[in-house]
């Protein structure tokens, strides 16, 4: 079974990969505008605080229980409890929603490179359009939107068939360290910038005061859903991970290491993004329009010129290697449960051709979110209505509907994951005891589990209220 499953072929190889699916847009977009609206430093100390009573504890428990039933998500749960094999289920869909949106952005991503790639040969990348409009005219265009979408796809699709030490450890082996060493090129030179200083300021001056204006519950919710979505946490995608892990893998050291490095990658994001913006004067406190339309304006209008296209190009090629160490991530999710079924049934399982048929699924159902122009709807230009419009609502437009992004979004980020992460917590925690966890990870020859007295208190505990908090006021929040 291990052999037709496919396994890593080294601690390194691994870790890059587990780092590399953790590491991704939530890292360089959401991370820093999130920071910077939440208390800057407050925020971080938050951040920094779930990490280690939430984020060591879950990924310890994935990549234990993936490891311990050698299965991606869904068999893992059915083995516990034929009871619970709806919670695997929950996190291959998860995985097949999240990988829906995040491959249309990721295709975005790949025209922003290209674009900063002909410019640096004095071409027009952007149509010499300035950037908002360009955004505009973007992501308003169906053929262009599609035609990336799908060049994106099909990188994951190369990548996810060639298994698991051939495909996604080979290319997260070279990625990874590529990506690190361009970050500190890129926060380099930004640092040198007259002018960056604001852009720390504003990420890591704590402003306490923040837990006044924006609500101390609503600044912990924001850090704790992007906390366990960065870290890749609760749709199984450690779990199926952990399940090509040998014995010999330290689990101990892992659990840390993970978290703490993505972490530190989301904080030099920060520091590339942040100062960059103030450097050239540009509203960094836009939300989710900084990783389009702001960086564009710094790096073609601020920056200018040759060096401006080529740190544009870096930038973007960046986030592209962040976005596909994710997304084959959230392929292999899907990719495994196929797999792992075939070879229930005592069939010989076909990754290639299992993973062209879960991808392409995947491109179908996530085609209205490459046409809605991100919730321009066909009123401002695009090719579809956006799901408010298409599904007749009117009146008092709930947020998940006003764009599919959103809506695949606010099901899969919003409702599965953190269901899923409290599942996981509860199953551990006190149905089938930390011990088993701590046996798991002492399989490996002379590892203990050094902290699994406060592992305990975490799974018992304070994963299931934090988890509750963020999917009781994601809910509220969504459905309001
Ligand atoms: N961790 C990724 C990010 O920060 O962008 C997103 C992600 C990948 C979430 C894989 C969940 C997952 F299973």
């Amino acid at each position: 079974m291990e052999n037709k499953r496919g396994q890593w072929g080294s601690s390194f190889g691994f870790l890059m990969a587990a780092v590399g699916s953790a590491v991704g847009l939530g890292n360089i977009w959401g991370f820093p505008y999130k920071m910077g609206a939440n208390g800057g430093g407050a925020f971080l100390l938050i951040y920094l605080i779930l990490v280690v009573v939430v984020g060591f504890a879950t990924m310890l428990g994935e990549l234990a229980l993936g490891r311990k039933y050698g299965r991606g998500a869904v068999g893992t749960y059915a083995a516990i409890g034929k009871k619970w094999t709806w919670v695997g289920y929950m996190g291959v869909a998860s995985g097949f929603f999240i990988l829906a949106f995040y491959s249309v952005l990721g295709g975005m991503v790949l025209r922003y490179m290209v674009g900063f790639i002909a410019e640096m040969f004095g071409m027009t990348g952007f149509g010499g359009l300035g950037s908002g409009e360009f955004f505009g005219g973007f992501t308003t265009n169906a053929g262009s939107m599609l035609i990336y979408y799908a060049i994106f796809m099909v990188l994951n699709i190369i990548i996810v068939s060639g298994g698991i030490e051939g495909g996604i450890e080979k290319f997260s082996k070279i990625a990874m360290p590529a990506l690190a060493a361009i970050l500190v090129v890129i926060i380099v030179y930004v640092a040198v910038q007259p002018g960056a200083g604001a852009g720390y300021a504003f990420m890591f001056v704590p402003k306490f005061e923040a837990f006044a204006t924006n609500g101390f519950f609503n600044i912990l919710r924001t850090a704790a859903g992007q906390m366990f979505f960065s870290l890749s946490l609760g749709m199984g995608c450690m779990i199926t991970y952990g399940s090509y892990l040998g014995k010999e893998q330290n689990l101990d050291t892992n659990m840390v290491i993970i978290p703490v490095a993505d972490t530190c990658i989301a904080i030099m994001a920060g520091m590339a993004v942040m100062p960059a913006c103030a450097a050239f004067g540009m509203d960094y406190g836009r939300g989710p329009g900084l990783l389009f339309v702001t960086l564009h304006e710094v790096f073609s209008t601020g920056m200018g010129g040759f060096i401006g296209s080529l740190m544009g190009f870096l930038f973007y090629f960046l986030v592209l290697i962040a976005a596909v160490t994710s997304s084959i991530s959230l392929l292999e999710v899907c990719t495994a449960y196929l797999i792992d079924k075939k070879i229930e049934k005592g069939e010989e399982p076909d990754r290639k051709k299992l993973t062209l048929i879960i991808a392409s699924i995947i491109f179908v159902v996530g085609i209205p979110v490459a046409l809605d122009g991100l919730g321009a709807g066909r009123a401002g230009g695009a090719a579809l209505d956006i799901p408010a419009t298409f599904l007749g609502i009117t009146e008092n437009i709930p947020m998940a509907v006003d764009c599919w992004l959103d809506l695949y979004d606010c099901l899969a980020e919003g409702i599965m994951m953190p269901l899923g992460a409290l599942m996981m917590s509860i199953l551990i925690g006190w149905v089938l005891g930390t011990k088993v966890i701590k046996d798991e990870v002492e399989e490996t020859a002379g590892v203990k589990l050094t902290m699994y007295k406060f592992m305990e208190i975490c799974f018992k505990f304070i994963v299931p209220v934090i988890m509750a908090i963020v999917l009781i006021s994601q809910i509220m929040d969504f459905f309001g």
